[in-house]
């Protein structure tokens, strides 16, 4: 079936495969193969020299890789995708591939810790310039930006403290330098945010989180123009990061996004309500979630996101101390890192995903030590919303620091 029509779940469902060309199996096959055997050894010979076409080797690609490559490219409006190991395979691949010694990449504050650890203690090792800038506002972009500046790069919304960034006014200031735009749309997922559409070059995801969906995979997809993927499959993947995913593991993401859209619509639901409970609720100093009217930049999720994720932070009156025990009295919510699983999950950024950063980092980039992270899963939003008002119902929780 053409899918160029159709919309989002029915391309998330059926792009890029049809049963009959594989016996009518309603599922598309699993490759299990390292390996590829060629017609002859002079029909080997050219496909690596790329003058036929082919699989030679599943560190380069592989048919079940394919079928996930297509559909994470389709979902998200671009030419071609790749399916890696993890979302630091994604960002890592793409990076290498992209930066050479004596460029500079321009980076929002926020970032996520091990991504901000790769750029500081990895990249900065191998000459290549690292720049800090408040992406919340474009201007200071134009200030910092140069002809040295080869990629421009953010999350939106970011990791932890749900910053966004104007993905289009940032793309026409990197474009205006010849920069790459390289957006990691963990959070948003193309189901709230095409990056790709509103101008930016490349897309990268820990497929870990809302696209695999369940909690059972460690994933990375990014998609680009069809040059762009090449060379970072071709040199990024295959010779500096071997970073390539698992033929089963792509097919649990092929699974996953089949259901995408319809737990990103309960997923914005759950904690739209979640994050009203919480700014209502006693002891609460501060919600931050881009649906409610409070939020900073509530202006541009309107404009950007047709629904608002289901990420949430939140800091208490009682700072981390409070924070740790309202985390210790949950009895549903699981005390976890990762996100976008159908189990509702609760972290503390500045002692788990963000220990990345010394405590002067965290305070010079927005990442308070008070700062906890829900992320809200699939349970009944009453009962998120129960055992969140049980564990701040302690005087303890709710007392000021
Ligand atoms: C925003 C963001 N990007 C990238 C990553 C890295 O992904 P992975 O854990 O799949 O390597 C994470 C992981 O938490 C993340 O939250």
């Amino acid at each position: 079936m053409k899918t160029s029509s159709k919309n989002f779940s029915t391309r998330a469902i059926h792009h890029g495969y049809n049963p009959m060309d594989h016996q009518g199996a309603l599922t598309p096959p699993l490759h299990l193969t390292s390996t590829f055997a060629f017609d002859s050894a002079e029909a080997g010979g050219e496909m690596f020299a790329g003058e036929r076409p082919g699989y030679i080797y599943s560190r380069i690609s592989n048919p079940t890789l394919d079928l996930l490559e297509q559909r994470i490219a389709v979902l998200e409006g671009a030419e071609a995708g790749l399916a890696l190991a993890s979302g630091m395979g994604a960002i890592t691949a793409a990076l290498w591939t992209l930066l050479s010694p004596g460029d500079e990449v321009i980076v929002d504050k926020t970032l996520y810790g091990c991504t901000f650890a790769f750029m500081r203690h990895g990249l900065a090792k191998f000459g290549i310039t690292i720049t800090h800038v408040d992406m919340t506002d474009p201007a200071n972009l134009t200030s910092a930006i140069s002809e040295k500046t080869r990629v421009v790069y953010f999350e939106t919304p970011a990791n932890p403290n749900m910053r966004l960034v104007d993905i289009e006014a940032i793309s026409k200031i990197a474009h205006a330098s010849g920069a790459t735009v390289v957006v990691d749309n963990t959070y948003a997922t193309p189901f709230l945010t095409r990056p790709i559409e509103l101008g930016a070059d490349i897309v990268v995801h820990s497929a870990t989180k809302y696209l695999g969906g369940h909690g059972d995979v460690v994933a990375g997809l990014l998609v680009g123009s069809a040059e762009q993927v090449s060379q970072i499959r071709l040199f990024g993947m295959k010779d500096m990061t071997g970073a390539v995913m698992a033929p089963f593991n792509a097919m649990l993401i092929l699974r996953g996004l089949k259901t995408l859209a319809l737990r990103m619509e309960r997923h914005c639901a759950n904690a739209q309500k979640v994050a009203a409970m919480l700014e209502a609720s006693e002891g609460v100093a501060k919600v931050y979630y881009p649906g409610l009217q409070s939020f900073e930049q509530h202006e541009l999720a309107l404009r950007q996101m047709p629904g608002f994720g289901a990420m949430i932070a939140f800091e208490l009156d009682g700072g981390i101390e409070a924070g740790r025990r309202l985390m210790n009295r949950l009895t549903m919510i699981g005390r976890a890192v990762s996100l976008g699983d159908a189990e509702s999950l609760i972290q503390h950024p500045a002692s788990m995903t963000h220990s990345t950063y010394t405590e002067e980092e965290r305070a010079e980039h927005g990442i308070s030590d008070g700062l906890i992270r829900l992320s809200v899963g699939l349970e009944d939003v009453d009962d998120i919303i129960d055992d969140l008002a049980q564990a701040l119902a302690d005087d303890a929780v709710r007392a000021a620091a």
